[in-house]
């Protein structure tokens, strides 16, 4: 914990946004990989306050599951009815006691507010000792509460969009709803705040007057990216959002030496790492835990959810959950790894090859139409097309081994649990059921019989019997046994 650190920071997320018209609270929307409330959590994060608290009240139990999964240390206020952001922070107040310090108050729907801004506004609120330091941004935010200054520019007061006059609406600096405050004067002010306005309810925003008419200075910071103080209402701000900071996480990977080819259909969760010289294809999403490593070519058209790719790797069009894809492997095109796939270094899957529990060794090749599940193939083993690791029997799931060096004919299954040995082979065709030691062939099929001009006899005048026909007196021609009809 620094010396600047906070003593507080509160985020407000008890509101139920209407306006997203869901049945999942609005916090709990995702975007770039986190929630909404995630999103503020970061942020927070960010200022390494000594304690977070999170304010809930519409569908309590969804959003403090989530507080708990972002912010297991937060204290999880609940604030039952929705009387007002003034109320929230007194339910707070009440609940947790007299914070003294810096108490930094955000909402948990404004995913664009960078951690930055909230250093930059609780640093000069320190330095200039206010009693609140208002977050504010100039430009266009319809519906948000302007800030009025007087004749020098000194500040005055917040209203409220729906209590302004027309001269106070034509004001173009508008209140994020983000303040940093002090702790005591805050929980003193807080408790005078009245209903006396068009909603009836207690404005957070009257904070700042009452500590105003104290004789206490208030100072207000602007905004980096005006964009940082807009919220997320509806779905459509949401998929602004999203957009937005797609962009942002888009440009700090190219800046850190990342080749995008193409933005507009690029999209990466704030949580992915990726090391220089990847480039990343069009249409390629990249989410959750993933990592992809130096100089890997990612894409066209890949979608890695908590995965983790080597060093010069390259993808074309791969799917992967939970999957591990070593150092210079090639995959895809139209690759499928699921959960717990582990391809080593060096190693080929090819075209219509899926994978599930399964470890590719280092320099194997599966390169076409092959599922291989609960599985482990060998260093240098060549899996033939079409082979099919044949693992479940309807009840149970059952492992099969591949040995270093094997090679699988084409359109072998394994039907497991069965172990191939080091260097054995099998035949194309084969079902194996049973082991084959190392160095042997395994075969398992039917051995091949021709009957004889059966076409010639049983298909008589179709193209095919003419065919064999033309053929069969070419044949004799050139002076082959061939029997007549
Ligand atoms: C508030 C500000 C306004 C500012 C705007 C920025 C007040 C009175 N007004 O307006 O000046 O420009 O934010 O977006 O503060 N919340 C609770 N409990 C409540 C009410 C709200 O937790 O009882 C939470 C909401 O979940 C939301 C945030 O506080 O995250 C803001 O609430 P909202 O109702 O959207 O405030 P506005 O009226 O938009
Ligand atoms: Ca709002």
């Amino acid at each position: 914990m620094s010396e600047t650190s906070p003593a507080a920071v509160v985020i407000l997320a008890a509101g139920e946004g209407k306006r997203m018209k869901s049945g999942t609270p609005k916090v709990l929307h995702r975007l770039s990989g986190r929630s909404l409330l995630g999103h503020a959590v970061a942020a927070s994060a960010e200022l390494d306050p000594k304690r977070l608290v999170i304010v809930v009240g519409h569908m309590k139990e969804q959003v403090s599951a989530e507080a708990a999964a972002v912010a297991p240390e937060a204290a999880v206020v609940v604030q039952d009815r929705q009387l007002g952001t003034g109320h929230a922070v007194r339910m707070v107040i009440e609940a947790v006691g007299v914070m003294s310090g810096t108490v930094v108050v955000t909402y948990g729907d404004m995913p664009l507010l960078r951690g930055e801004t909230l250093r930059e506004l609780t640093g000069r609120h320190v330095a200039a000792g206010n009693a609140v330091t208002v977050l504010t941004a100039r430009g266009d935010f319809p519906g948000f509460g302007r800030v009025v200054r007087d004749a020098d520019g000194a500040f005055l007061r917040i209203v409220e969009e729906r209590d302004a006059t027309p001269a106070e609406l034509a004001i173009d600096e508008f209140n994020s709803g983000c303040y940093a405050f002090d702790g005591a004067l805050l929980s003193d002010a807080v408790k005078r705040v009245t209903t006396d306005n068009s909603q009836h309810e207690e404005y957070l925003t009257d904070v700042v007057e009452i500590l105003r008419g104290d004789g206490h200075s208030v100072g207000t910071v602007l905004a980096t990216e005006a964009a940082e103080i807009k919220g997320v209402n509806d779905r459509v701000e949401l998929a602004r959002a999203r957009r937005a900071l797609n962009d942002r996480i888009l440009e700090y990977w190219m800046r850190a030496g990342v080749t995008i080819v193409d933005p507009a259909s690029t999209w990466i969760d704030a949580t992915v790492t990726i090391g220089q010289d990847a480039e990343i294809g069009p249409q390629t999403q990249l989410e959750g835990g993933t990592v992809i490593g130096a100089g890997a070519k990612v894409g066209p058209g890949c979608l890695l959810t908590d995965t983790t790719v080597g060093e010069d790797a390259v993808l074309l069009h791969v799917v992967a959950r939970q999957a591990t894809i070593g150092d210079r492997v090639t995959a895809g095109p139209f690759a499928y790894l699921r959960p717990e796939a582990r391809i080593e270094a060096d190693a080929h899957i090819g075209a219509y090859v899926e994978f599930k529990k399964a470890t590719v060794g280092p320099g194997a090749k599966v390169p076409h139409l092959t599922y291989v599940g609960d599985a482990n193939i060998g260093a240098g083993a060549n899996i033939g097309a079409g082979t099919i690791f044949a693992n479940y029997d309807g009840v149970h799931k059952h492992h099969t081994t591949v040995g270093e060096h094997a090679f699988i004919g084409s359109n072998t299954v394994l039907a497991a649990p069965v172990t191939i040995g080091d260097g054995a082979y099998t035949a194309a065709g084969s079902a194996i059921t049973e082991d084959v030691p190392p160095g042997d062939l395994g075969i398992a099929r039917g051995r091949q019989h021709n009957s004889d001009g059966w076409v010639l006899r049983n298909r008589e005048q179709t193209r095919s019997a003419d065919a064999a026909k033309r053929s069969r007196s070419d044949d004799s021609q050139d002076g082959s046994q061939v029997d007549s009809q």
